[in-house]
């Protein structure tokens, strides 16, 4: 009784476990258990995007030969990688072609089998001016969502009590040679890694967090 008491005292709100999280800076090699990296997936699956289209791919590198490449080859700055329990790549599609379009209309008429072929049809139509658009357009509107999917995983991370690290800090064109991603219609945009603090190393563990004041950051209308 006593202990549940001490459960419910201590259960920390969301914002609480945001507070807490922190861009790691060095990690320690152990391995998360599964269930906690398929929470933070999950949630990037849920985020949304526009027109529902998740016009990006994200690949969970857990190899350590790879993950000693990718620090090697196009991350030399990023030393939290090699000792990662996972760095998730997320990569846009470079070309949003009319195939992808058409798998994306057949998963929601199998998700929502309800919808009429008008539906559908007036769906298709509403499309259009994405393919009329050339791919560096979409692949940059791409890049927008990506980028709330790496948010979403964040929180997830703050939630689960795990560490990790947005990773922005590479090179893009040897990450995509490395991991084959351009013969894939891939392009990578930006990294996440995931895993423990090396609370020895990790000078950013021990730091206070640098944000605006209130006042500074919203504007009431
Ligand atoms: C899009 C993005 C890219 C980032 N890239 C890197 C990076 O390459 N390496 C790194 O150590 N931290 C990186 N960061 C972490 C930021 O420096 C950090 O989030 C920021 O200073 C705020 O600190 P906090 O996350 O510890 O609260 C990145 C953060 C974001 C959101």
């Amino acid at each position: 009784m006593r202990s549940i008491y001490l459960i419910f005292f201590f259960k920390m709100t969301f914002n609480e476990k945001l507070s807490k999280r922190y861009a790691c800076k060095q990690m320690n090699g152990k391995k998360l258990p599964q269930e906690q990296v398929d929470n933070i997936l999950e949630a990037i699956r849920l985020a949304p995007t526009s027109k529902g289209l998740q016009a990006f791919e994200v690949l969970v590198v857990e190899d350590q030969k790879l993950k000693d490449e990718i620090f090697k080859v196009s991350a030399p700055g990023q030393p939290q990688i090699p000792n990662s329990s996972q760095v998730l790549v997320f990569a846009c599609y470079r070309d949003l072609t009319e195939q992808l379009i058409e798998d994306h209309i057949k998963l929601v008429q199998t998700s929502r089998p309800m919808l009429t072929d008008t539906h559908i049809e007036e769906m298709r139509q509403s499309m259009t001016w994405i393919t009329d658009r050339d791919a560096e357009t979409n692949f940059q509107w791409a890049k927008y969502q990506v980028y709330i999917a790496l948010g979403f995983a964040l929180a997830a991370a703050a939630v689960e009590e795990v560490d990790s690290v947005p990773i922005e800090g590479f090179n893009p064109e040897k990450l995509d040679e490395l991991l084959n991603l351009k013969e894939q219609n891939l392009a990578s945009v930006v990294m996440m890694a995931i895993g423990y603090s090396n609370k020895e190393t990790d000078y950013n563990a021990h730091l206070p967090k640098v944000r605006k004041e209130h006042e500074l950051l919203f504007e009431y209308l």
